[in-house]
This record gives C-alpha cells, sequence and structure tokens, in this order.
C-alpha cells in the first residue's frame, strides 16, 4: 500500500511545509525517539485522547504515514495526535494500530487527573515520534 497523506485524519488539515507544531510547546527536538515522555507537552483530556486511540486502533493495519516533517493522524475536540517525522527517510509510516499503542503507553504512564500529556515512539521502527497536541 502506498502511504498517503491522510490516511489516518479524522479531519484533513491543510499541511503546509511548516504549519504543522513548529512553535508549539512539546516540539520533539530534545526528545530521543524511543523515549515515552510525560513531559514538554500540554496536558489534554483523557476522553478526547481516548476518541484518538480507539480511532487509530479501528484504522488496524493501514498506515498512518508522514509528510514532510509532521503530520496529523488525528484530530477531535481540542486534541490532536501528531507524528514527528524521525528518521528523515524518504518514506515515514507505521501501521495506524502501532501508533494507537504508543499513545496507549503514554496514556497508561502519563494520565493525571483528567488529563494526560506525552510522547512516544510510534511502532517498532521509531521511525515516528508520536505525540499528544493541543489542536
Ligand atoms: C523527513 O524529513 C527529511 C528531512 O527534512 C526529508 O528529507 C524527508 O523527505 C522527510 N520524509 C517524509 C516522508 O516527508
Amino acid at each position: 500500500m502506498t502511504p498517503s497523506l491522510g490516511t489516518c485524519l479524522f479531519t484533513l488539515l491543510a499541511l503546509g511545509g511548516s504549519t504543522v507544531a513548529d512553535a508549539a510547546p512539546g516540539s520533539h527536538e530534545n526528545v530521543k525517539r524511543d523515549d515515552l515522555t510525560c513531559s514538554g507537552f500540554a496536558l489534554r483530556p483523557v476522553g478526547e485522547v481516548n476518541a484518538c486511540i480507539d480511532f487509530l486502533h479501528s484504522r488496524g493495519d493501514t498506515t498512518c504515514a508522514i509528510n514532510g516533517r509532521a503530520s496529523d493522524f488525528c484530530t477531535t475536540g481540542g486534541t490532536k495526535i501528531t507524528g514527528f517525522n524521525y528518521s528523515n527517510k524518504e518514506s515515514v509510516s507505521s501501521l495506524c494500530r502501532d501508533v494507537a499503542y504508543s499513545l496507549q503507553k503514554v496514556l497508561d504512564s502519563c494520565t493525571r487527573y483528567r488529563g494526560v500529556a506525552g510522547g512516544n515512539a510510534a511502532g517498532e521502527n521509531a521511525d515516528i515520534f508520536v505525540s499528544i497536541q493541543p489542536a
């Protein structure tokens, strides 16, 4: 299957070269690619993150692909799931199911009160660092 932009999006956003999360707090720059981290990202409601996990899990072995330096895989309410291009390869993707598993680990490790903040490598290849962001 050819990875394509928008395969995994709830909402197809206009993704320009520098429009995604460039200036957002919680940029991936200081995070090692295989790190699960609970810090450096904004706290988002657990229910919204759960909705995106369910959505991405339901996509199964559909490809969640990066176009450029970052792509959004899911947006709901005030929360979006952004994957960063970590490997600098020409083609960067994970199975959407693996993105969901990675997010589930963030949810399991980083939930406080009714919020969760964090990011994690997506899937086995660590080509993508997936993060919870404000939409
Ligand atoms: C990932 O980033 C590198 C460096 O900016 C770029 O050369 C590569 O084309 C990007 N990959 C994708 C899939 O956009």
